[in-house]
This record gives C-alpha cells, structure tokens and sequence, in this order.
C-alpha cells in the first residue's frame, strides 16, 4: 500500500520552540504563547501546496498580473478539542478567512479509545480543503476517529497536523488513512503504558490550559 506522505517541519523556529515546550519548568502562560507560534509556522508550511491564479489588479503606479489564492472556497481547520485549539489559534492569525469546524472526542482513561462528544463543521465542507488539528499524534486512535468522521462528509482534502507523533500513532493512522498526509515537527521514540508520547512534552491539554 502507498501512503500520503509524513512531512516533518524541522525550521529550527519550530524546532527551538518546540524545545522550549518540551521543558517541564515551561510555564503555562509560555507554553500556550509557543503552540500558538507554533500553529503559525506549521500554517505556512502547510499551504504551500495552495493553488495561485493570477489577478489583474491596480498598484498606485501600474496595472499588474498578480497572484492570489486561486480556491474560493476558503480552507477549514478542525482542532480536536481541546488541546487542538491552541494549534488553531496561531493558524487562525496566518489564514483569518478560514472556516473552524470542531471535534470534541475525550480518550477513554482504561481503553484510549476516542469517545465523541462534539461534532460541527461548516455546511459546505465537501467544496473545501480541510486541516485536521491535534498537538499529540499519540496512539492514533483521536486522530483516526475524527479523520473517520470528517469523512462522512467527503470533503476536497483533508491534511492532519500535530506537533509531536508517535511511531505506533503514524502508523495507526496511516493503516486507516493512507490518504491523509501528516505535518508533524517531530517524531519521537515511543509510546509508555498510559498512551503517553516518550519523550514527549507530557500532556498538552493539561499544560496548554493549567489543568495538571
Ligand atoms: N496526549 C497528550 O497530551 N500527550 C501525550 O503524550 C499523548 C497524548
């Protein structure tokens, strides 16, 4: 089987801040600061593929052929809640016109399976380029279940994005969506026992938000 590519942004930007995030002393006021950088850098990275058409268009010294984003059908980011909402924030200041759809799935503490408990995306996601947002590509079993569910409404593309994966979670996910490439900044060495990403950054929920 072919797989759609796993891309590792290593601009030593994301790289530096992503250490910065790994440090437990990090505070949370910071860590929230530096995914939301973070979000920014990986946004950029991500829409290099997007499709220019040129505009004729009026400078204050001449008319020019100048390009634009050719889609009008502007891109959609799903952040799966919670902790994909600070990924969504620093994307949402690179690409202000995009549309937000949201998954609410929590991981089961005992199975780490991934229970929904909030769906909405935008009517017209089937016309749209959709960014499925998580920081923590873990077990895969979140990433899996929301790609499954986004799905239903067969949308143009979809492109999965997290800060740090697992290599049990990439290929979890790869197996179930061998279609949907990966962003991630890092890959790091394995899963422990409770499903957590070793070395990892702990969990980026609870540090994100101050809840540990
Ligand atoms: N979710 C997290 O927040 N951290 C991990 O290491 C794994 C899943």
């Amino acid at each position: 089987m072919t797989f759609a590519p796993v891309t590792i942004i290593d601009h030593p930007l994301v790289q530096h801040k992503l250490t910065l995030m790994r440090q437990g002393e990090t505070s949370t006021t910071k860590f929230r600061q530096l995914l939301k950088e973070i979000g920014m850098l990986l946004a950029y990275e991500v829409t290099r593929d997007l499709p220019l058409k040129n505009q004729t268009i009026q400078t204050p010294l001449a008319t020019m052929e100048a390009p634009m984003l050719a889609s009008d059908k502007k891109l959609v980011i799903v952040p799966i809640l919670r902790a994909g909402q600070g990924l969504l924030d620093g994307m949402l200041e690179l690409i202000p016109s995009a549309r937000v759809g949201h998954i609410g799935l929590y991981r089961d503490p005992s199975t780490h399976i991934a229970v929904e408990y909030y769906f909405k995306l935008p009517h017209d996601v089937e016309h749209r380029d959709v960014l499925v947002v998580d920081p923590m590509l873990a077990t895969g079993n979140s990433a899996v279940a929301a790609v499954d569910r986004i799905k239903e409404y067969t949308p143009h593309s979809i492109k999965f994005i997290c800060l740090l994966a697992a290599p049990e979670g990439i290929a979890h996910f790869q197996e179930q969506h061998p279609d949907v490439a990966i962003f991630t900044a890092a890959v790091d060495d394995k899963l422990d026992e409770h499903g957590y990403i070793l070395p990892g950054l702990g969990d980026a929920g609870d540090r994100l938000y101050g809840t540990k």
